[in-house]
């Protein structure tokens, strides 16, 4: 339940909310042995005479077959009928409440609700808003923290609104409406539930939305806006919980990083998730270095490493004087500083392929050995370096000329400047780049939180680095990315800027 929805208690009201299978799932009574290939164990969780005794004379088992495999769960006897009704036509939630005979006790209620939840929560179940037989829009419980509770009347005096969360999209040939603070999805059938939604956009009580949707019968409203209300995806305005989404600590997120943590974390989404291969059958990856930028290349200065690992600042020393420096020294930075940082940063140590994956090592981490990362230094004052923009070759160490100093180089520095509160000019502004595919082409769901976490480890690798160097460090946390693909013509879809980072020399006193 998330922190807008209504704890409402269980009633049996005239709603029409139905049940349905979800397509690819079956439900069946089982006489096959106990194994759940995922889900929770429902006999735990419901309150049944017997204990744990799976062997229980009241108990029956049913087996759901889906696409992550068949499970067999045990279920209570009396909430046999009730499932026996749940097949891919739905029935109203009523139906299958009745089959639990006249007055029920709360507790055989509560059993239902449990194997209900259960279903819900293995992708067996949708809840839908129907019209007579008509489906208008279908609830999509989306995975194990869902709760399923009996669908409730709300105030008829209630005045709603969306959450501001909430956006609707189109999927797989139909539109979704997704809310980050819910555990389910909407999918819209009717056509007219998208444009009741919209009308959702500001507060509207009741009555008005009755009036202005009236090709959608006053019960089906109210099913949607109780069902909505009960999953995160409108708010009651005015009465607590009300407007929770502009108070704390909801007030906080905005939309498109709550948007992005839920759906790049576990736990509120039914996508796939991690390692992937999602294009194999499709395309090759990425190579793991980049093709040449320039007919030219620098060589750089390499430093002595076997002297460093005997001579230079203990990791200890480094970690505890790094400081971000944002105004350099009077001197510039020389070539063979920048050669000898970058060569400890971010070189290729090794090459190896992986399947149809090239990889390599450098010196800081990498999600699945993607270093999908690219380094552009611009140049604004440095020793034995023409100004302009380079592109890095970790492979080679070399810099690959690609723009002499311009009004564009210019407004990456001045960005930088402007993001350090105008302390100074960096000597050397790097722009980083990701080349999307290398990552998105083997994950799901998490490539980019995976990109922005590579930046992240390589922002620390260099803070390290200049400090033992004596150098000036100091990230930046904003760029321009249309700025960096209009300079270099790139395409801003396959490669595109994702952090800065200011380096000069520094005066150590
Ligand atoms: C992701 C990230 C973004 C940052 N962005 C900026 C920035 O835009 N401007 C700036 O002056 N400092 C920036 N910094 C430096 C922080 O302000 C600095 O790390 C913080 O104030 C702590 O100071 P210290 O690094 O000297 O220990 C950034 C640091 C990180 C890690």
């Amino acid at each position: 339940m998330t922190a807008i929805a209504q704890d409402a208690p269980i009633l049996d009201v005239g709603l029409v909310a139905g049940l349905m299978v979800a397509n690819g799932y079956e439900i069946a009574l089982s006489n096959l042995p106990l194994h759940s290939t995922h889900g929770r164990n429902v006999w735990d969780a419901i309150p049944h005479e017997g204990g744990q005794n799976q062997t229980d004379a009241g108990a029956v088992r049913i087996v759901v077959k889906g696409p992550r495999g068949p499970a067999t769960l045990p279920i209570p006897g009396n909430c046999a009928k009730a499932l026996a009704l749940l097949t891919a036509t739905p029935d109203t939630e009523n139906d299958i409440i009745s089959t639990l005979g006249n007055r029920p006790s709360d507790q055989a209620r509560e059993s239902l609700r449990l194997v209900l939840e259960s279903l819900a929560c293995l992708g067996a179940l949708r809840r839908v808003v129907m019209d007579g037989r008509k489906v208008l829009a279908i609830i999509e419980p989306l995975g194990e923290y869902y709760r399923f509770q009996f669908t409730n009347p709300i105030d008829p005096d209630a005045t709603l609104r969306a959450v501001r969360f909430c956006l609707m999209r189109p999927d797989d040939g139909g539109m979704v409406i997704e809310s980050p603070l819910s555990h389910a999805r909407i999918h819209v059938v009717e056509p007219a539930i998208a444009t009741l939604v919209a009308r959702l956009a500001t507060a509207q009580d009741l009555k008005t939305l009755q009036r202005s949707s009236p090709e959608i019968p006053t019960l089906c409203i109210l099913t949607l806006m109780s069902l909505m209300l009960a999953n995160g995806f409108v708010t009651m305005t005015g009465s607590p919980p009300g407007d929770a989404d502009q108070t704390l600590p909801l007030q906080h997120w905005e939309f498109h990083d709550l948007y992005f943590h839920t759906r790049s974390r576990r736990g509120r989404h039914n996508n796939a998730m991690g390692a992937s291969f999602r294009f194999r059958e499709r395309t090759n990856p990425p190579p793991a270095i980049k093709a040449p930028m320039s007919l030219h290349s620098i060589p750089l200065p390499r430093p002595d490493m076997n002297a460093l690992l005997v001579n230079d600042m203990s990791v200890t020393a480094a970690i505890e004087l790094r400081a971000s420096i944002r105004e350099p020294a009077a001197r510039a930075i020389a070539l063979q500083e920048l050669g000898h940082f970058l060569y400890r940063c971010a070189r290729v140590r090794t090459r190896s392929q992986m399947h149809e994956l090239e990889l390599t090592s450098r010196p800081y981490p990498s999600g699945g050995a993607s270093y999908e990362l690219e380094i552009y230094p611009v140049v604004d004052r440095c020793h034995g370096l023409l100004n302009g923009l380079y592109h890095y070759d970790p492979l080679a160490h070399a810099l690959e000329p690609l723009l002499p100093s311009s009004a564009a180089t210019e407004r990456f520095i001045f960005d930088a400047y402007t993001a350090s509160a105008g302390a100074a000019r960096p000597n050397i502004l790097f722009v980083i780049t990701a080349r999307i595919q290398r990552v998105a082409w083997k994950y799901s769901s998490i490539a980019y939180a995976t990109i922005l976490k590579n930046v992240g480890a390589l922002y620390q690798t260099m803070y390290i680095v200049a400090t033992a160097m004596r150098l000036g460090p100091c990230a930046v946390g904003a760029g321009d990315s249309d700025l960096f693909c209009l300079t270099l013509g790139n395409d801003y879809y396959e490669e595109s800027a994702v952090g800065e980072f200011m380096l000069g020399a520094r005066n150590i006193s």
